[in-house]
């Protein structure tokens, strides 16, 4: 199994690569990133993190071999490929000038890719989320099974976080599902999460779970606060665990950016909604019933993702 990350040389991608790797399954994992001048000088992070991350093998024992690069060629043959380059916001830059960078960014990766990986399943990470995975599919020219996003998971394990500390309960025992754009409107499901199979407002009261909900919502931005740039161990874990379903074939039902087409409702859009992960991609869209609270939440974030796309076109025509 081969696996490659572009972007590798920043947060997200090399912990994607090390979390894979520590599981210990993956024959080789591909490291690519652009090379970075300063000066005189050139550096090749994606270089510097595989051979660094490649040295911890004798010591937490795997045999994942991590290979950095600069060149498409050593991706060859990938089974999955993750794609987490792109630049974060900085200041005084637009949502559109993210939006045309990270699609432009995401747009050229994912041609490389299929050049030399015609059959490879896509994991995107970059953002913004929903509409980036929009972006590699039209690039790509994959069946809509083989491209998918990367928030749901991080999203909810947050959630799972939070609840877990605030109750002082394993997260192990936390389930739950979300649904919704990556962004301020992603849709928690109180009615869908559980702690050992019982409901969680068993535990909880609403006020509480109201706050842990709008907290979840905002989990990107507390980070950011916190760190001036965003996120990357949870969001590389959640990747890495995207990548273990499909080449385990495990079966995993995950909240994952999916291609829907009808299904909730929506038509044409990349979303988050609960897939089933697995040998070939997503091997299905769970379809739960929601009410109407439920819907008119999806229904909002529906048309946050759409104008987010919609804004993209204009830029790219
Ligand atoms: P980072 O800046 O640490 O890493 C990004 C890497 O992409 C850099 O090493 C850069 O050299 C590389 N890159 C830029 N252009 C490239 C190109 N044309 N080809 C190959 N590599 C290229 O950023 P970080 O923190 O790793 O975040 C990466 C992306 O993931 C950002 O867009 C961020 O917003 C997004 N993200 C998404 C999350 C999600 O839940 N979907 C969670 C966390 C981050
Ligand atoms: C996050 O949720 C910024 O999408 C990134 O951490």
């Amino acid at each position: 199994m081969k696996v490659t990350v572009v972007g590798a040389g920043g947060n997200v991608g090399s912990t994607v690569a090390l979390t894979l790797a520590d599981r210990d399954f993956v024959k080789e994992i591909v490291m690519l990133d652009i090379e970075r001048k300063e000066g005189d000088k050139s550096f090749y992070p994606s270089k510097g993190r595989a051979l660094d991350q490649w040295q911890t093998a004798p010591i937490t024992n795997f045999d994942t071999f991590l290979k950095g690069t600069v060149n498409y060629e050593d991706t060859a043959g990938s089974d999955v490929c993750v794609i987490t380059a792109g630049i974060p916001r900085k200041p005084g830059m637009s949502r559109d000038d993210l939006l045309s960078i990270n699609g432009n960014i995401v747009k050229s990766v994912t041609e490389e890719l299929v050049k030399y990986s015609p059959d490879t399943i896509i994991i995107v990470v970059s953002n913004p989320l929903d509409v980036m995975t929009y972006v590699a599919h039209a690039a790509s020219g994959l069946d809509v099974k083989k491209v998918m996003g990367m928030a749901g998971i991080l999203d909810t394990a947050r959630y799972r976080a939070f609840l877990a500390e605030e109750l002082n309960i394993s997260p192990k025992d936390i389930q739950a599902t979300l649904m919704g754009g990556h962004g301020d409107t992603m849709v928690p499901l109180p009615r869908y999460t559980t702690i050992a199979g019982i409901p969680v407002t068993h535990f909880i009261g609403e006020e509480k779970l109201n706050e842990i909900i709008e907290r979840t919502k905002s989990g990107g931005g507390e980070l950011v606060g916190l760190m001036g740039t965003s996120a990357w161990y949870a969001p590389g874990a959640a990747a890495a665990q995207m990548v273990e379903a499909i080449l385990l074939d495990q079966n995993r039902i995950f909240p994952c950016a999916a291609y829907c087409d009808g299904e909730f409702g929506i038509k044409d859009l990349f979303i988050g909604v609960p897939v089933k992960l697995g040998k070939g991609g997503i091997k299905e869209i769970v379809e739960i019933d929601l009410n109407e609270s439920e819907t008119e939440l999806l229904r909002a974030s529906e048309n946050a993702v759409r104008s987010t796309l919609e804004d993209f076109k204009k830029l790219v025509n």
